[in-house]
C-alpha cells in the first residue's frame, strides 16, 4: 500500500468497533482515518458524529477512496458477504469475525490468492496476542508439535471468579455479559464453540491443515458443578478450559475441553479475561504468550495492528500450506478425563479404554479414565447437564 493516509471503512459499530475507534484516536502517528462506518441500526444512539455513519454497505465497497475494508459484524453470513465483496473488489481487508472466518477457510484463503488482496485477522484469534503473526513468522516451518492454551476471555474470566471470589457461574456470566467480553449468544463461550472457531484458525497458521470446525470436538463449562470444583481444589487444582492442537506421526489432533490444571502449570496463573497459549517446538521446549482476550480496546489493538501491518505491506504467506508437508486431522487419540454423573444409566462406561478410580455417594459418582477423543465426540450421552467431563494433566 503505497498510501501515506489510509482510508478505513468499518462495518459494525459493537464492542470491537467502538474499541478501535478509541485505539486510534489515542494513537499518535497512526497514518489511517475512518470515512465511513456501515451500521444496522440508523436509530440507535451512537457516541460519535452521525456524519460517520451509513446503513448503505456499497457507501464503504463500491467508494474507491476507501483502501481498507474492517469487518466487525456479529452475523455470520453477512460478515462473509462484505469480506468477499471486499476481496473481489480488489480491498485489503482486516477481520476480527472468528466464526465467519474459520467457516470459510478455503474460501478466503482461495480468494487471497485469485485477488492478490492481503486479508489480515489476528483480533480473531485471543484478541491481544499476536499469535497468528508469530505463528507465521517466527515459526513459518514445521518444527511445532503442539499450539494449546486458553483462548475463551468470558470462561477464564468466569472460571477465576468461581475459583478465586466463589462467585456462581450466573452472577460471572452476567458480569462477562456486562463488560463486553461474551459473544451477543453466550452459550458459544461456555459451551466452546468460540475457542473452537479460534482453534480452527490457529491449526492452519500452526500446521498448514484445513479443519471444519464441525470436525473438532467441544465441550465448554456449562455442565460444571460444586462437585466438580470441590473435585478440583482437593487436589490443589484449578479448571481452565482449554483449546488444543497437536501434531504426532503425522497426524493432528484438536480440541476444547476443560482441564484441570495443576499449580506448575502457566495456564494456572491466567486469570479473568486474560488469554494464554503454550507452543511446543521441537527445539525450543515450551513458549508461552498472554494477554487479553477479549473486550474493545484489547481486540482493538489488534485490528490497529492489522491495519498498520497493511502500511508496509504485510499478508499472511500461508507457508506451511505452500510447504506442503501438512499433517492429516485426525480425532483418534487417547485422554484420560474425570467423568462425573448422578446415575449410571447417564454414562456408557464400556467407552473408556480403561478406568483407574472410581467413586459413588448418594449423590455424585465419578471415574477416571482413558478415553477416545473419538468416542467422546460421538457420544450423546454427555449432552446431559447432569454428566460433565474434564481432562486430567
Ligand atoms: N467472546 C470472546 C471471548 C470474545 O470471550 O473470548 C473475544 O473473542
Amino acid at each position: 500500500m503505497e498510501k501515506k493516509i489510509i482510508n478505513l471503512g468499518i462495518f459494525g459499530f459493537g464492542v470491537v468497533g467502538q474499541g478501535l475507534y478509541e485505539v486510534l484516536n489515542r494513537t499518535k502517528g497512526i497514518n489511517a482515518r475512518i470515512k465511513k462506518i456501515c451500521i444496522k441500526d440508523p436509530n440507535k444512539a451512537r457516541p460519535i458524529d452521525a456524519s460517520y455513519f451509513t446503513t448503505d454497505p456499497n457507501d464503504i465497497l463500491n467508494d474507491p477512496t476507501i483502501d481498507v475494508v474492517v469487518e466487525l459484524i456479529n452475523n455470520t453470513e453477512d460478515a462473509y458477504q462484505i469480506v468477499s465483496t471486499a476481496l473481489r473488489n480488489g480491498k485489503a481487508v482486516v477481520s476480527a469475525s472468528k466464526r465467519m472466518i474459520a467457516e470459510n477457510l478455503p474460501a478466503l484463503y482461495q480468494l487471497q490468492v485469485e485477488n492478490r488482496v492481503p486479508f489480515l485477522y489476528e483480533a480473531s484469534s485471543c484478541a491481544s496476542i499476536p499469535i497468528i503473526r508469530n505463528l507465521e513468522e517466527y515459526y513459518d516451518n514445521d518444527l511445532l508439535n503442539a499450539v494449546e492454551g486458553i483462548c475463551n476471555g468470558s470462561t477464564n474470566y468466569i472460571l477465576t471468579k468461581i475459583f478465586e471470589d466463589n462467585l456462581s457461574f450466573d452472577t460471572a456470566l452476567q458480569q462477562a455479559q456486562d463488560l463486553g467480553f461474551a459473544e451477543t449468544d453466550p452459550t458459544l463461550d461456555i459451551e466452546g464453540h468460540d475457542p473452537k472457531f479460534k482453534i480452527v484458525i490457529l491449526l492452519l497458521h500452526a500446521f498448514g491443515t484445513f479443519v471444519k470446525p464441525e470436525e473438532v470436538y467441544n465441550f465448554g463449562i456449562s455442565h460444571l458443578n460444586d462437585f466438580d470444583i470441590q473435585f478440583a481444589k482437593q487436589r490443589g487444582c484449578t479448571i481452565k478450559l482449554i483449546g488444543s492442537c497437536r501434531r504426532s506421526n503425522g497426524h493432528v489432533n484438536a480440541y476444547v475441553l476443560p482441564h484441570l490444571i495443576k499449580e506448575h502449570n502457566l495456564l494456572y496463573d491466567v486469570y479473568n479475561e486474560y488469554n494464554g497459549i503454550l507452543l511446543e517446538s521441537a527445539f525450543t521446549d515450551k513458549q508461552f504468550f498472554v494477554g487479553k482476550g477479549a473486550g474493545g480496546t484489547a481486540t482493538g489493538s489488534a485490528v490497529l495492528s492489522d491495519i498498520s501491518a497493511l502500511l508496509y505491506n504485510y499478508r499472511y504467506e500461508y507457508k506451511k500450506i505452500i510447504q506442503n508437508n501438512s499433517p492429516i486431522f485426525t480425532n483418534d487419540v487417547q485422554l484420560k478425563v474425570y467423568l462425573r454423573y448422578k446415575s449410571p444409566d447417564q454414562v456408557d462406561l464400556s467407552a473408556f479404554y480403561n478406568i483407574s478410580e472410581k467413586y459413588e455417594s448418594p449423590t455424585y459418582r465419578y471415574v477416571v479414565g482413558v478415553i477416545n477423543l473419538q468416542k467422546l465426540k460421538e457420544a450423546n450421552w454427555l449432552k446431559n447437564k447432569e454428566v460433565n467431563l474434564l481432562v486430567l494433566e
